[in-house]
């Protein structure tokens, strides 16, 4: 991963179909005429049934295609309904979402994230390993202490940083059109940087997104704070015109 890139990384949750590569074609078409994106990186991350049928059809590579999720077992297996990262792989992603909260929320332990990020790695893939805080623990004042915990519990010393991306999506931000106050996610976010600089004992820290409600007007609240590397957009990441508008507007 190059360094000064800027990340714009939509993830599409349970959304579309084949019909909706056009979306896809729109923001390939628009990054192709305008060049001065090109210290951007967009990605986007849709349901498994789509991955293969769109890597194929995406002829110029300006958008990459990525996953949103994967079994923890590496390879095959007796996992009725599982897809694996090597699968994923296969179908054309080149990046995969990990630790999102909505499938914590279902279940998924600091554990299992890791042997999820473990076989991720080991095919190749680009992590975006999701941490955030809930509303309860924000009000508690317990911000840090969930992000420091999230990190170690699902972070191994030996993984290879440079395939990790870190995305902060507080829960309480995520589809509620709720922001944290700029100061806030200014501090939020050197404080994640400064733990994996300490975790990984380096000086160079992975890069660390934003998640959480961004939309074409508040980027560029977000776009002031310059210590995030780019966004993980879910809802306006449907949408080609909302997409593109917030590229455009971060860089105004
Ligand atoms: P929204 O942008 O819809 O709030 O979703 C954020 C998200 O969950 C991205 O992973």
């Amino acid at each position: 991963m190059t360094n000064n890139l800027k990340y714009f990384i939509g993830n599409w949750k349970m959304f579309g179909d084949f019909g909706s590569f056009k979306i896809i074609h729109k923001i390939n078409q628009y990054i192709y005429k305008n060049k001065k994106f090109n210290k951007s990186k967009i990605v986007l991350c849709v349901p498994n049934t789509l991955l293969d049928f769109f890597n194929k059809k995406l002829k110029s590579q300006l958008v990459s295609l990525g996953a949103q999720n994967c079994h923890q077992q590496e390879g095959y297996g007796a996992f009725t309904g599982s897809v694996s990262a090597l699968m994923l792989k296969k179908m054309g992603a080149k990046y995969i979402i990990l630790g999102h909260s909505e499938n914590r929320s279902e279940g998924e332990s600091y554990e299992i994230i890791k042997r999820k990020i473990t076989s991720a790695l080991k095919q190749k893939l680009n992590v975006i390993f999701c941490i955030g805080e809930n509303y309860k623990e924000k009000k508690n004042g317990k911000t840090f202490t969930i992000l420091r915990k999230q990190i170690k519990g699902s972070l191994e010393k030996r993984f290879n940083k440079n395939k990790i991306l870190l995305a902060y999506e507080p829960v309480w931000s995520i589809g509620t059109n709720m922001i944290p106050k700029t100061n806030e996610l200014r501090n939020t976010i050197k404080f994640i940087k400064n733990d994996i600089k300490f975790f990984f004992n380096t000086n160079k820290c992975p890069k660390i997104l934003y998640g959480g409600s961004v939309n074409p007007k508040n980027i560029r609240l977000f776009s002031s704070i310059t210590e995030i590397d780019g966004f993980l957009i879910g809802g306006a990441s449907q949408s080609s015109k909302k997409f593109i508008d917030i590229i455009k507007n971060y860089y105004k």
